[in-house]
């Protein structure tokens, strides 16, 4: 029989003990910890971008539960930190959007299109506020003008998502 060498062994038996680690169910996993950029840019901005392209399609039903989704995500963000550059997260967020966002449940409450028109602007220009008094001013955050979520259909129009003109008719041959 031939002999491995014992190194060669060595690497075998590390190789196969890491292996199993990795693949064991329960497994202790290593915390990721999103930072506060991270935060805003998973949890907070696609949020914003849906906000805005269901309020401006009149999809108040979408548009609620978006506009409920974000405002828990800035709660969440506050509780996972709680603290930024010494100042509490949570009362930034309470003074910086929170009352932009009151006028955006208020305006989609109503169904009144100008009104969410006036408040979207206000909490776009309340992330940009807040990024300014951070020293942040070059995130600059703007209404989208269209989606970037292929997939979904915020609109509410046809069930497809797709263009809301009429599909062309089948040619009869
Ligand atoms: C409480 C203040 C505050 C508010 C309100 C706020 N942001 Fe931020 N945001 C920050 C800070 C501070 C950073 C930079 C974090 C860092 O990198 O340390 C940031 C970062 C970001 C980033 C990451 C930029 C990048 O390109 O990586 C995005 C995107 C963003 N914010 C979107 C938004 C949007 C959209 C809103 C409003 C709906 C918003 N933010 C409201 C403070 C705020």
């Amino acid at each position: 029989m031939i002999t491995m060498p014992r190194v060669a062994l060595a690497i075998l038996a590390l190789a196969s003990s890491t292996a199993v680690a990795l693949a064991q169910p329960g497994a202790p996993q290593p915390d990721y910890h999103p930072s506060f950029g991270d935060l805003m840019t998973f949890a907070v901005q696609p949020r914003h971008i849906k906000l805005g392209v269901a309020g401006r399609a009149r999809n108040w039903p979408y548009a609620a539960y978006e506009a409920s989704e974000l405002r828990n995500a800035f709660n969440r963000i506050g509780r996972t930190v709680p603290t930024y550059r010494q100042q509490a997260i949570p009362d930034m967020f309470a003074s910086a959007i929170v009352p932009s966002m009151d006028k955006l449940d208020a305006a989609i409450k109503a169904k009144d299109g100008k009104a969410f028109d006036a408040a979207y602007r206000s909490v776009t220009a309340s992330c940009n506020n807040c990024h300014a008094g951070l020293d942040h001013a070059y995130i600059v955050i703007r209404e989208p003008s269209v989606s970037p979520y292929a997939d979904q259909n915020l609109t509410g129009g046809s069930n497809t998502g797709l263009a809301r003109s009429k599909p062309k008719q089948a040619s009869v041959q």
